[in-house]
């Protein structure tokens, strides 16, 4: 079952709809060119889990593409009544919250925004136990693309996610689970649904890090909770710049995401990856507890 609402200026809880029947205008340039921004956050136990940081991003999003989109309080108001009718038509253990804002339908000057709540897919959940195969694919941008490229929209969440699934059925047809995208120049930089993220561990210090946000990768929630976690936990916290040989030193390797959660990477290229469970076991307990 999905939940949809739509936020609705006459609508204040936001405008209860039906996801199983047609809701959009076919001219919808979300639809018609792929133009707007999305957050997709985890709901289990009743929590929107990491909210704010989400409608943060999701501000930051519209900011770039020069999107108006609601303020906060309407995406709040339509994020609780889609839960409560996600829970009351028979709910889920873990369940999506999308987040839609598009540029509208094309000749006016008002976005289309919804909500979704749907069950999460179980594959993800399964890959938390038993890891993935990654392939590193070339991202077709050199590392200093953000910079030097502004429209191109690096590291905002647009709908413009066909590369990243095609990117997903290439590897799948080479029978991995999924890909770590590399520059041009050869710097790591993220999955198509997910940030890098790699530990070490000298003796006592451990140690996580992360790609640098300046190659133009999407900021993200689940690592920017994890490394708040780690911190407190004493850990010591480091952003790239990473090379592939980076990933094959690591003590443990890991895709996140808000709705996968801490994803264990087995395998680079098919080459095996080290998997220290006591720090996989260690940053499972941080991911748990964070809300
Ligand atoms: C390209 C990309 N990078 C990183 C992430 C991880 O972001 P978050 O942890 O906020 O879900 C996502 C999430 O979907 C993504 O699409």
């Amino acid at each position: 079952m999905t939940a949809l609402v739509f936020l609705d200026p006459d609508f204040p809880a936001g405008r209860i709809s039906d996801a199983a029947t047609a809701q959009l205008s076919v001219l919808d340039q979300g639809v018609t060119r792929g133009d707007g921004i999305f957050e997709s956050a985890l709901y289990t136990r009743q929590v929107v889990r990491k909210l704010d940081a989400h409608l943060a991003r999701l501000r930051v999003s519209a900011s770039v593409c020069d999107l108006t989109v609601p303020h906060e309080e309407a995406w709040r108001a339509a994020i609780d009544t889609a839960v409560a009718q996600f829970d009351a038509a028979g709910g889920a253990e873990e369940a999506v919250v999308k987040l839609v804002a598009t540029r509208g339908t094309e000749g006016t000057s008002i976005g289309t925004c919804w909500v979704t709540v749907s069950p999460a897919p179980a594959l993800g959940r399964a890959q938390r136990e038993t890891g993935i195969s990654v392939l590193l694919l070339d991202r077709g941008y050199d590392s200093g693309i953000a910079e030097r490229a502004p429209w191109l929209l690096m590291g905002a969440k647009t709908l413009s996610y066909a590369v990243n699934m095609a990117a997903l059925r290439h590897a799948k047809k080479q029978g991995a689970d999924d890909v770590i995208f590399v520059s041009s120049d050869g710097i790591v930089l993220e999955g198509p649904t997910s940030t890098v993220l790699l530990a070490h561990r000298d003796r006592d210090i451990k140690r996580l890090i992360t790609p640098t946000l300046e190659t133009g990768i999407l900021p993200g929630t689940t690592q920017g909770a994890i490394f708040t976690a780690a911190k407190a936990a004493g850990w010591e916290l480091g952003y790239g710049p990473l090379t592939p040989e980076h990933l094959l030193d690591a003590d443990a390797l890991w895709l996140v995401s808000s709705v996968r959660l801490l994803t264990p990477v087995n395998s680079v290229d098919g080459t095996q990856i080290a998997r220290d469970a006591q720090l996989h076991a260690e940053l499972t307990a941080m991911v748990d507890a964070i809300a």
